[in-house]
C-alpha cells in the first residue's frame, strides 16, 4: 500500500518506519528540513531502539521517503496518517492547530479518494473537526465533499519499546465514520493492519469517538494505578509497611494483575500527563468535572517532590555545602526523553536550595541539559552547581548522597564497594526502588526508598556481604565474557 504520514515525531517515525517494514511504501512529511536532511542521512532525531536499522534497511529498498513537499505527500498516499503534534495549552487543553493544518494541506492537495487517519492523541470530537476542514478546503475547490473518510487510530506505543509495541501490539484500535466512505476506509484499515493480526485478531472496530475515548482512558487508567501506588507507598513508609511486599499482595488477583503497580517518583513523558490533564478538560468543557482524575495530578505533583521531601527530612531545608549525586535523568529508561521528567523537578528544587548536584545519564544528557536550561532560565546562575558526568563513578565522587531517579538497567548492580568509597557518605535515595533495601543496608550503607521498609541494621557481616558481591560479581562478568 502508498501511506503518508504527516509529522515526523516519536510516533510518526515509528509508524512509518514499521509499516514500510511491513513492505508498504511510506511517505513521510515533515516541514523541519533539517530533521528530513538527518533521516535521509540515515540518522534518527529521536533515541529508540532498533528505530535506526529499520530506517537505514527501508531506506536502501526504497520504500521510505523522508520530504519537506506537503503536495507530493498527500498525492502519494492512499492513506494518510495524521502523526503531528498535540502540546498541552496553557490550560491544559490538547492544541489542535498542527493537526487541523495538516488536514487543511490534505483538503488543499488532495487528488482521490483518501483514508485521513488520526494518529494524533485528540480530544473527542476531533475527527469531526478535521472531516469538516477537509470538506471545507474541498468546497473551496468545488470537489466532492464524500471523497474521503476520517478513521481514529490511536497509538498505544511506549517509548523504549515502541518497535516492538508496533510489531506486536496488544490491540489495534479502529474507530471510523457509520457511512458508505467510512465502510471503505474501515476495509483498507483492515488490510493495513491484516499482517499484524496473522496469528489472532487484534482489532477492536468502534465509532470515531469511541476510539478517540479509548487511548485518554487506558492512559488516565494506568496513571491512576501509578498515584494510587504512590499514595499507597507513601502511607507504607509511615505505617513502616513495604510496598513491594503489598505491590505482590495485591498484584497476584488477577482482576488487578502486577503491571503498573510500581511506586517511584511519579510518572512523566509524553503522554500521561497531557493525556490526563487533557481528558480532565475534555470533560470540563462538556459540563462534567473528573474528579478521580484531578486527583491522579494533584498526587502526581506531590509525588514528584518526594525524594526533596525526604532529604529536608534529613538534612533541612537549607541544602548548601551538600552536594547530591543524580543517577537517571529521563523520564524512563531506554529513552532520551526528558518531557516532564521528575529529575527536572527534583534538580530545580535542590539548586533553589543551595545544593550541588552531579549528574548522570546513560543516553539523555545532552537532553537534559536544554531542559534544565530552560527551567531554569529565571536563575542560570544556579546552574554553575549543576554538572554532568559521562562516568557515574564520577559522578558519585564526594557526594553526600545518590538518588536514583531513572531505573536503567546499568544501575541495578553497580559494585557497591566502590560505589561506597567514592560517595563522600554512603547514603541512597532509591526512588525508583531499584535496590532491596536489606542488601544496601547489610553493605553498610543508609537507604531510603518510597515506601520501602528495611532493618536499618545491617544483617550480616558487611565484609561477608561485599565478598558476596565481589564472587556474583566476577561470576556475572564470567558468564557475560563467555
Ligand atoms: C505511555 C503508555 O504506556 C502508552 O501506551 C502510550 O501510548 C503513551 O504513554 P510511555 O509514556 O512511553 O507510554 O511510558 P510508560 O512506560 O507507560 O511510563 C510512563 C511513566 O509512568 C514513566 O514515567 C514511568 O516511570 C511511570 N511508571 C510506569 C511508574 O511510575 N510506575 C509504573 O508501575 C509504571
Amino acid at each position: 500500500m502508498k501511506i503518508t504520514v504527516i509529522g515526523t515525531g516519536y510516533v510518526g517515525l515509528v509508524t512509518g518506519a514499521c509499516l514500510a517494514e511491513q513492505g508498504n511504501h511510506v511517505f513521510c512529511l515533515d516541514l523541519n528540513q533539517e530533521k528530513i536532511d538527518i533521516l535521509n542521512a540515515g540518522g534518527v532525531p529521536i533515541y529508540e531502539p532498533g528505530l535506526k536499522e529499520i530506517i537505514e534497511r527501508n531506506l536502501a529498498y526504497g520504500r521510505l521517503i523522508f520530504s519537506t513537499d506537503v503536495s507530493a505527500a498527500v498525492a502519494y498516499g492512499d492513506i494518510q496518517f495524521i502523526a503531528v503534534g498535540t502540546p498541552p495549552s496553557e490550560d491544559g487543553s490538547a492544541d489542535l492547530s498542527y493537526v487541523l493544518e495538516a488536514a487543511r494541506q490534505i483538503g488543499r492537495h488532495m487528488n482521490r479518494f483518501k483514508v485521513v487517519v488520526n494518529k494524533s492523541t485528540v480530544p473527542v470530537g476531533t475527527a469531526d473537526k478535521v472531516t469538516e476542514v477537509i470538506a471545507q478546503e474541498l468546497l473551496n475547490r468545488s470537489l466532492p465533499s464524500e471523497n474521503f473518510s476520517v478513521i481514529s487510530n490511536p497509538e498505544f506505543l511506549k517509548e523504549g519499546a515502541a518497535i516492538e509495541d508496533f510489531m506486536r501490539p496488544d490491540r489495534i484500535v479502529i474507530g471510523s465514520q457509520a457511512n458508505a466512505a467510512g465502510f471503505a476506509a474501515k476495509e483498507m484499515m483492515r488490510q493495513l493492519y491484516a499482517p499484524f493480526n496473522r496469528h489472532h485478531e487484534r482489532t477492536y472496530y468502534m465509532d470515531v469517538r469511541s476510539a478517540e475515548l479509548t487511548k485518554y482512558a487506558a492512559n488516565a487508567m494506568l496513571a491512576t494505578r501509578i498515584s494510587f501506588m504512590n499514595e499507597i507507598a507513601n502511607l507504607a513508609d509511615v505505617l513502616g509497611a513495604d510496598i513491594e511486599s503489598v505491590r505482590q499482595g495485591i498484584g497476584s488477583d488477577t482482576r488487578i494483575g502486577y503491571s503498573f503497580l510500581y511506586a517511584g517518583t511519579g510518572y512523566g513523558g509524553s503522554c500521561f500527563p497531557k493525556d490526563v490533564s487533557a481528558l480532565a478538560k475534555i470533560a470540563e468543557h462538556h459540563g462534567q468535572e473528573l474528579k478521580l482524575i484531578k486527583a491522579v495530578e494533584e498526587v502526581n505533583e506531590y509525588q514528584k517532590n518526594i525524594l526533596v521531601k525526604k532529604i529536608i527530612n534529613r538534612y533541612g531545608k537549607d541544602l548548601a555545602g551538600k552536594t547530591f549525586c543524580l543517577w537517571g535523568l529521563a523520564f524512563k529508561p531506554n529513552t532520551d526523553d526528558m518531557r516532564e521528567a521528575p529529575s527536572r523537578v527534583v534538580i530545580r528544587n535542590l539548586l533553589m536550595r543551595g545544593a550541588q548536584i552531579k549528574a548522570h545519564d546513560p543516553v539523555a544528557m545532552h537532553e537534559a541539559r536544554l531542559a534544565i536550561n530552560g527551567d531554569m532560565s529565571d536563575c542560570t546562575e544556579l546552574l554553575e552547581d549543576l554538572s554532568f558526568h559521562e562516568d557515574p563513578l564520577d559522578a558519585a565522587q564526594g557526594a553526600d548522597a545518590l538518588l536514583i531517579m531513572t531505573e536503567w538497567k546499568s544501575f541495578r548492580s553497580p559494585d557497591f564497594h566502590t560505589l561506597k568509597q567514592a560517595l563522600a557518605a554512603p547514603v541512597i535515595f532509591d526512588g525508583r526502588n531499584i535496590y532491596d533495601p536489606q542488601l544496601i543496608i547489610d553493605q553498610g550503607f543508609e537507604y531510603e526508598g518510597i515506601g520501602r521498609k528495611a532493618f536499618q541494621e545491617p544483617s550480616y557481616l558487611p565484609e561477608l556481604f561485599i565478598l558476596k558481591n565481589q564472587i556474583m560479581n566476577q561470576a556475572s562478568q564470567i558468564v557475560s565474557d563467555a
